[in-house]
Formats: C-alpha cells, sequence, structure tokens
C-alpha cells in the first residue's frame, strides 16, 4: 500500500467520530489496550454489561483444556432471552424487529412482542415433539420470518440447530442430518427466487429417503409456495398447524454459556464439510459486540445484512446480533437482480436503511448490471438514509470499494470491510467507522481485543511489508468449539503442530502495510500460486484485472506447468458481449499486458478464458475448484449441485 502506487485514505466523518461506538483512534487504541492489560477483563466487563446471565459466570477464560478453551463456562443464559424476551422487558415490544420484504415486494413487519410470540408457540410446539436440551435439529428453509424464529426457538429451549443452505442438494443435506444426528427437519414446501416458485420439501424428501437419516423423527413445513405438498402421515406436520395451538409463553431453558447453540457446516481442505460447533455465551458476546463496535447500531438504524441464514454472516448479523441489540432490521426473501438490479437500491430507498452490509461479489455484479442498464444505477434511488455500509466474504478490489462508496454512500458513508470466519463467529478485522481511517482494499485493523498477526512457517512474526500467514494469538469468546464429532480434525485444521498448537491458523494469507501495520488479506493459502519461484495471491491478480476499464470480475487459479511449476488462469467476465475468435484474442493480449503493467511481467496470466459469468453458489461464492479443474483442461467431475448456473462452464472450457 505504501509503495510507488497512490493510496487514498478516507477519514471518517467528524459526525460519525463525534457519534460512534468507537470514537477516533484514540478511542480505538484505548480499548485495545485495555485488552493488552487485561485480557480477561476486557472481556469480561462486557460479557457483565451486554448480556443477561440466569447463572453470573465467575471464571472468564478457562484454557486448561487448550485448545478447547471455554469461556465464562460456570455461567448460565439463554440467548433466544437476551434477543427478545430482554427487549421487550425494556419496553421494545412494539418496535419492529423485522421486516420481511418477500421476493414479489410483499412487507410484513413483525414487532418484538411478536416475535417472541412466534418464537415461544414455536419452542413449545417442538418440546411437545420431545426435543429437548443438547438435540440437534436440522433447518433447511429460504430466508424467512420462520427461518428466523426456529433458530431462535431452538435456542430457547437449548437445541442446537444447524442451518443447511437452501441452495444444498439432497445428498449435501443428507450428509449434514446423518453427521449432526438431528432428531427433527424443519424445510418449507418451496421457497419463491427471482419471481420462481422453487420446491424445496421434495429435496427434503429425496435427502431422507437416501439413508442415513433415521435419527429424525419430526419433519416441520412452512407453507410458502402453497399448492401440491407430499406429507408423510406420522413424520410430517405443518408449521402453521404445529404452532396454532401452543401458548405464547415458554420458558426459556437456561443453558451453561458453552453450551452449543449451534453447528455450522463448511468447506475445509478434504471433501467432507466440517461441523463447526459454536457456544451460546461467549458467540452472543461478540455478536454483540461487534453489532455496537463495527456496525456502530444506534436505536433507529435499519439494518440490513443481505447475508442468507444459511451462511455464518446470516447467524450472527441476522438472527442474534442485531436482535440483541435490540434492532430493527431487513429479512429479504429475493435476489438483488430480480425484477432488475436496482432491487437492493430501492429497497434501501423504501425502508430507509442506514446500515447496509453485503459482499463484494453482488456489488460487482451491479457495477456490471449499472453500466449496462442507467437506470439500475444506485445513484437514480435516493439512498439518503444510508450512514453506513459494509463488506464481507471476500477481499474487495479497490475499485469495487470506490464504486460502492460513491455511488451507494455518496461518498458520505464509512465503509466496513470486515474479515472474519464462520469459525470466528463474529468480525476480526474491520475498521471501526468512527475511527479507522480507511484504505480501499484492506480491512485495516483487529477487532478490540482481537491479536492478530501474520508469521511465517514457523510460527514467527513477519517484518510488516512481507507477506505470510494469517494467525490469532490468543482465544477469543465467538471463537469455534471444535468441529462437531471429530475433535482431532479441530486441533489439526485450526492449532496445527507447525505452530506448537499455540496459533489459530486462518488459513488466509495476509501483508501488514509497513506504515499502518494495516492488514490486506492476500486470498486463501490455498490460493496462492507459485509462478517460477515468485508468490503471488491470486487475489492481487484478480484486483489487477478488475482494474482494467472492461472487466467486470475475475477469477484466478493455478494450473501446474512444467516449466514454471505454476502457471495463472484468468476467467474473465467482461462489462460487455462476451468476446469471440479474433476480438478474444485481442482482448486476451490487452489484458496480460494491463496485468504485466500493473503488478509485473510475472504475473501475466499465461490462458485468459471469458463467460458471461463465473461459475458460483447461490450465495455468489465462485466455485474456484471447478475452475481449477477447468483451467487443467479436464471435464468437471465434482460435485457441482450447489451450482448457480451450470451452462458457464462450457463456456469457460479451454
Ligand atoms: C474470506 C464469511 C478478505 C477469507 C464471514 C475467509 C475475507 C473466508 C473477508 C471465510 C474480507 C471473509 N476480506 N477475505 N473482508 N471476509 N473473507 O467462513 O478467505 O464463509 O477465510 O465466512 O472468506 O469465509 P466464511
Amino acid at each position: 500500500m505504501s509503495n510507488e502506487q497512490q493510496v487514498r485514505i478516507y477519514n471518517p466523518s467528524e459526525e460519525m467520530v463525534k457519534n460512534a461506538a468507537v470514537s477516533g483512534m484514540d478511542g480505538y487504541r484505548a480499548l485495545c489496550k485495555e485488552a493488552e492489560d487485561d485480557y480477561e477483563g476486557f472481556w469480561g466487563r462486557r460479557a457483565k454489561e451486554l448480556i443477561d446471565w440466569k447463572v453470573p459466570f465467575t471464571q472468564v477464560l478457562d484454557e486448561s483444556n487448550a485448545p478447547f478453551f471455554k469461556w465464562f463456562a460456570d455461567g448460565k443464559l439463554n440467548v433466544s432471552y437476551n434477543c427478545l424476551d430482554r427487549n421487550v422487558n425494556n419496553g421494545l415490544g412494539d418496535k419492529v424487529a423485522l421486516i420481511f420484504e418477500g421476493d414479489n415486494g410483499d412487507v410484513t413487519r413483525v414487532t418484538y412482542k411478536d416475535l417472541l410470540a412466534r418464537v415461544s408457540k414455536f419452542a413449545n410446539a417442538l418440546r411437545g415433539m420431545g426435543v429437548k436440551k443438547g438435540d440437534r435439529v436440522v433447518i433447511y428453509l429460504p430466508m424467512s420470518i420462520e427461518g428466523v424464529v426456529a433458530m431462535q426457538a431452538c435456542a430457547r429451549i437449548g437445541a442446537t440447530h444447524s442451518i443447511v443452505f437452501g441452495g444444498f442438494s439432497a445428498h449435501a443435506l443428507r450428509d449434514r442430518i446423518e453427521d449432526a444426528g438431528a432428531v427433527a427437519l424443519i424445510t418449507s414446501d418451496g421457497q419463491h427466487r427471482g419471481g420462481k416458485a422453487l420446491p424445496l420439501k421434495p429435496i427434503a424428501d429425496e435427502a431422507l429417503s437416501l439413508g442415513g437419516c433415521d435419527t429424525i423423527k419430526n419433519v416441520v413445513v412452512v407453507k410458502r409456495t402453497g399448492g401440491d405438498c407430499n406429507m408423510v402421515a406420522g413424520r410430517d406436520v405443518w408449521f402453521h398447524e404445529a404452532c396454532a395451538s401452543q401458548s405464547e409463553t415458554c420458558e426459556p431453558e437456561w443453558v451453561e454459556a458453552e453450551h452449543p447453540l449451534f453447528i455450522l457446516y463448511t468447506s475445509g481442505s478434504t471433501g467432507k464439510p466440517k461441523g463447526v460447533q459454536h457456544s451460546s455465551g461467549g458467540y452472543l458476546l461478540q455478536a454483540v459486540l461487534s453489532m455496537k463496535y463495527t456496525f456502530d447500531i444506534k436505536p433507529n438504524d435499519v439494518f440490513w445484512c443481505t447475508a442468507d441464514i444459511g451462511w455464518v454472516t446470516g447467524h450472527t448479523y441476522i438472527t442474534y446480533g442485531p436482535l440483541a441489540c435490540g434492532a430493527t432490521e431487513i429479512v429479504f426473501e429475493g435476489v438483488p437482480t430480480y425484477p432488475d438490479a436496482g432491487r437492493f437500491w430501492k429497497m434501501i430507498q423504501d425502508h430507509k436503511v442506514s446500515i447496509f452490509y453485503t459482499a463484494p461479489t453482488a456489488i460487482r455484479s451491479l457495477i456490471k448490471a449499472a453500466d449496462n442498464n442507467p437506470a439500475v444505477h444506485p445513484t437514480k434511488y435516493d439512498l439518503s438514509s444510508l450512514r453506513l455500509l459494509g463488506s464481507v466474504g471476500e477481499p474487495i478490489n479497490p475499485a469495487a470499494w470506490e464504486w460502492y462508496y460513491q455511488n451507494v454512500g455518496g461518498s458520505r458513508c464509512p465503509i466496513v470491510d470486515t474479515f472474519w470466519q464462520t469459525e470466528t463467529g463474529a468480525h476480526m478485522i474491520t475498521p471501526m467507522p468512527g475511527a479507522t481511517p480507511m484504505v480501499p482494499g484492506s480491512c485495516t485493523l483487529p477487532f478490540p481485543g482481537i491479536q492478530a498477526a501474520v508469521v511465517d512457517e514457523t510460527g514467527t512474526e513477519v517484518p510488516w511489508g512481507q507477506g505470510g500467514i494469517l494467525v490469532v494469538k490468543k482465544p477469543w469468546p465467538s471463537m469455534i468449539r471444535t468441529i462437531w464429532g471429530d475433535p482431532d480434525r479441530f486441533v489439526k485444521s485450526y492449532y496445527p503442530a507447525d505452530f506448537q498448537g499455540k496459533l489459530y491458523l486462518a488459513g488466509d494469507g495476509a501483508i501488514r502495510d509497513v506504515e499502518t501495520g494495516y492488514f490486506t488479506i492476500t486470498g486463501r493459502i490455498d490460493d496462492v500460486l507459485n509462478v517460477s519461484g515468485h508468490r503471488m495471491g491470486t487475489m492481487e491478480i484478480e484486483s489487477a484485472l478488475v482494474a482494467h476499464e472492461k472487466v467486470a470480475e475475475a477469477a484466478v487459479v493455478g494450473r501446474p506447468d512444467d516449466v514454471t511449476g505454476e502457471a495463472i488462469v484468468a476467467f474473465v467476465v467482461l462489462k460487455g458481449p462476451r468476446p469471440t475468435g479474433e476480438e478474444a484474442a485481442k482482448t486476451i493480449k490487452e489484458l496480460q499486458n494491463w496485468v504485466g503493467h500493473e503488478i509485473g511481467p510475472i504475473a501475466k496470466p499465461k490462458d485468459i478464458r471469458f463467460g458471461e459469468n463465473l461459475p458460483k453458489t447461490r450465495s455468489g461464492k465462485i466455485m474456484r475448484r471447478l475452475l481449477r479443474q477447468l483451467a487443467k483442461g479436464e471435464d468437471v467431475t465434482q460435485d457441482t449441485s450447489t451450482l448457480e448456473n451450470p451452462h458457464i462452464l462450457e463456456q469457460l472450457k479451454g
């Protein structure tokens, strides 16, 4: 950042600094110092202040069985009580908790009082089915009020939920049900997306018929799309019928702070997904604290996180964090491009959203859409309600950052580029919006209390300006507790012997700016390329490509090469039509020279292929493993069941 390139620095406005929970860099540094001087005190004081405990804890951190750390272990609480009852008791009963907007634009508002009643009814229904503390419940639902209700209801009775994203296939669902040993499945007849009604229950039925799901005793079905729906007698029950005769009050199950609130499956380096297990107390603490520090949540904010509840972002920043802060938030069923690519901007305008949190991939695709159709450009909408923007899920390239800042935020709203992971539970490295001077492309500095570092293969910290491996030096309250059913894999994956089991390995590469110490994530360390002995982050090359005026999106992977070790293959989506023949050859040369110019000749992609899009999951993540196969010229033999747009693969073949 501090090299030849001109770096633009964006300071938060005076007003932002004045009013923010973390005010100015002095405020930020004071918090960091507090944590450095008294680590347990730092977290313990906030746990007391921000959480209602049934039984107060006496010990903050128990490291006796490291790396299986325990936080607030002898305290008891209920997460749903903290999200709902507490707000109602504090006079927020009539405040709107959820503004649900359906795919077709219908809006439903749910107050805290309503939400508590709905959660209590469903919690009672689950108890009536025999679901009890510690049982696992798999939730396979689209974005819906019931999705949030189901998660909160599990939390209320101490059942451990495991959400399976609605875009996953029957096999993926089966594997997760089996691994979790779930006793109940909550699903819906179907879901609305992009103007279409898509079936869900048939996929759930197929999953249950594949074998391995004998533990499932009850299937609860939310009616969303209507029409025919196969219901198995004795096993399946409609959600509304199960709730109909239930009481609107439900005594919460008071659980130990370490009680598993949820398991969420995520991809690892092997084919088998990892069931990341989270706690109740520590997790809730950081969900709330990051709402306060990173999102600077205030009573009048309208908060919108566009993630799906199927991913960790939807857990922490839809179901738990905002509700535990008594916030009003949007829950959106649909997709950003329906009925047109102005949907997000229209919803911000309609609901006067003040904090908007989305993913770089969404931003980049909306940049492309706005370039092609000026009518859906964000500047065509009244976005004056916005005061803060966020980004999550992947590095945001500076060009997309600038566009987001100028066109969505009106050059007025700070952008919090939040680095974190399913395993970390909450933000780890992120600007504080009323403190940190922002540099596009950098997630800047650690969240107060988080001790991140960049190390080499031996675990020794590398000098600023030198790339390395991102680690966290101390345990933190919302961290992963174990991999469900596989504690050895937990230790091997996250506390490897290379680092004497002392450092948490994030799996990402990072570099710190020589002058500011700001972190920039250089991509997963499994995505690092080695070309002729030179190490390069795929992200670096992608960022260069998308900085070219013709390029909308790019993904770069490595391919084995006899001469250079690895060769760079770039998959590129242009803003204009997909080129072929002469035109393609010309554009390839142009882009190769461009990258050569931006980074250096060594970074020039050897092979560039054009598609109308990149292969993505429905959550918008680029499926790099497919690109790697395509790059090698292999047929795609891997599971493509989570792929949103399979026809793209044909275009991207060499
Ligand atoms: C990447 C999503 C750069 C990173 C919350 C991480 C990011 C992985 C950022 C976790 C960011 C997430 N800048 N990279 N702001 N946020 N990542 O588990 O590679 O779906 O390890 O959690 O996404 O993805 P996950």
